[in-house]
């Protein structure tokens, strides 16, 4: 179901091919993720629940004695240079490269003095798909840089540093779930995440006979990302709105449903409805982890069927393929619930299912969402797994 990923072994030859035989004296991997619940909260110092999934980043880097910088993508086979110490610049060209260049952007403009370098790095996740694939770069470039330069910085702290790279080098105003599992994951648990404090919870996921199974619809629509700044814009001026009554409103987390219905005349029809979901959203994430605790699998998918119900006719993120392969999976037999993930107009969906009915399931909406848009969906079974990691040192 999915292409092997680069091991130890093979990104440490194919480094030294690449670099005049030297060796690699840094490895480390970052995981994608799924979010299984808390969707477009993160921005509004809500409430998230997502896993990191199977899927990751590998990175293998060494040192320079100059500043010039070389990152290599095994991948799309392409190779970028540009020196420290000329200011760090977006590159039109190959626009991959950005992730790394505002990692080493965002490093310097704090301060830390940093050695050129040659990188290398290749992953299994899959393009487009919305499984934060960007985020792991960050990430595994970020633990890279630390190791060759010897900072030190928290997890959460690195995970906000690439947040950061995405919005001010990259451009995409994301908010931190994403960087935040990639780093922060754990093997077996979600990761409970207040997007506010940064505090955040390992939630056991003891699936028993169930599995979250991704389904990949194949579609990413152009306006994911104007609407997605959209959502944001919308938020804030609800936020505008709101706290000239309650001056505590200092994001949508703060806001109650009654103090929304107060405000519904001034907020107007659209905006109302933006904040009806992110309220009901957070609350939904909260009465999800409660699930969890008493093993209540049914509940957590009715949760999950909620939210997809609330992002697509309340936030309005959701697509027709989306909607078709979510009310398929929810009309078979095994499927406690299924909804979006992710940012919208696209990805993937995320499913509770009963194992043994994975393979007839997979064959069924495989069939049926082909018949009806004429594109092939990937599957993808993920177990709950590990956050970044350093896995080699010299
Ligand atoms: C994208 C962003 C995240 C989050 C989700 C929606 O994945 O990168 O920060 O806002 O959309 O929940």
């Amino acid at each position: 179901m999915k292409e092997q990923p680069m091991n130890l072994q093979t990104i440490s030859s194919a480094f030294s091919l690449l670099f005049e035989g030297k060796e690699p004296e840094v490895i480390t991997r970052a995981p994608g993720r799924v979010n299984l619940i808390g969707e477009h909260t993160d921005y509004n110092d809500g409430f998230v629940f997502p896993m990191a999934i199977d899927f990751q980043i590998i990175t293998a880097a060494r040192k320079r004695q100059d500043r010039l910088v070389r990152i290599h993508s095994l991948d799309y086979q392409k190779t970028v240079e540009f020196s420290l110490e000329e200011p760090i610049s977006y590159d039109y060209k190959q626009r991959w490269s950005n992730y790394l260049r505002g990692v080493l952007a965002i490093l310097m403009e704090k301060g830390e003095y940093l050695t050129g370098l040659e990188l290398a790095f290749s992953g299994d996740i899959p393009q487009g798909s919305g499984l934060s694939s960007s985020a792991a770069l960050e990430v595994s470039t970020a633990l890279a840089l630390q190791a060759l330069n010897n900072f030190t910085m928290s997890g959460p702290e690195l995970a906000y540093l690439c947040q950061r790279a995405e919005n001010t080098f990259v451009g995409m105003n994301c908010g931190i779930m994403d960087q935040f599992i990639s780093m922060m994951g754990r093997r077996a648990h979600g990761l409970f995440l207040d997007c506010r404090s940064l505090q955040y919870r390992h939630i056991p996921l003891e699936l028993g006979e169930y599995r979250f199974l991704i389904c990949h619809s194949g579609v990413k629509h152009s306006l994911v990302d104007s609407e997605y700044n959209k959502r944001r814009r919308e938020c804030e001026t609800a936020v505008a709105i709101l706290s000239q009554k309650k001056p505590k409103i200092k994001a949508l987390r703060d806001a109650t449903l009654s103090e929304l219905n107060a405000s519904r005349n001034e907020l107007g029809q659209t905006i109302y409805r933006r904040c009806y979901h992110v309220i009901t959203e957070n609350q939904r994430v909260l009465e999800s982890i409660e699930s969890l605790k008493e093993k209540d699998l049914v509940a957590f998918g009715k949760l999950m069927n909620g939210s997809h119900q609330s992002l697509r006719d309340d936030y309005q993120v959701s697509c027709p393929e989306i909607d078709l392969l979510v009310d398929f999976a929810r009309n078979f037999s095994g499927v406690l619930g299924s909804r979006i993930t992710g940012g919208g107009f696209g990805g993937c969906t995320v499913t509770l299912i009963q194992n043994s009915f994975i393979p007839n399931f997979s064959q069924r909406i495989t069939a049926y969402y082909q018949e009806k848009t004429g594109i092939v969906p990937h599957l993808y079974i993920s177990r709950p797994a590990a956050g970044a990691e350093l896995i080699k040192i010299h």
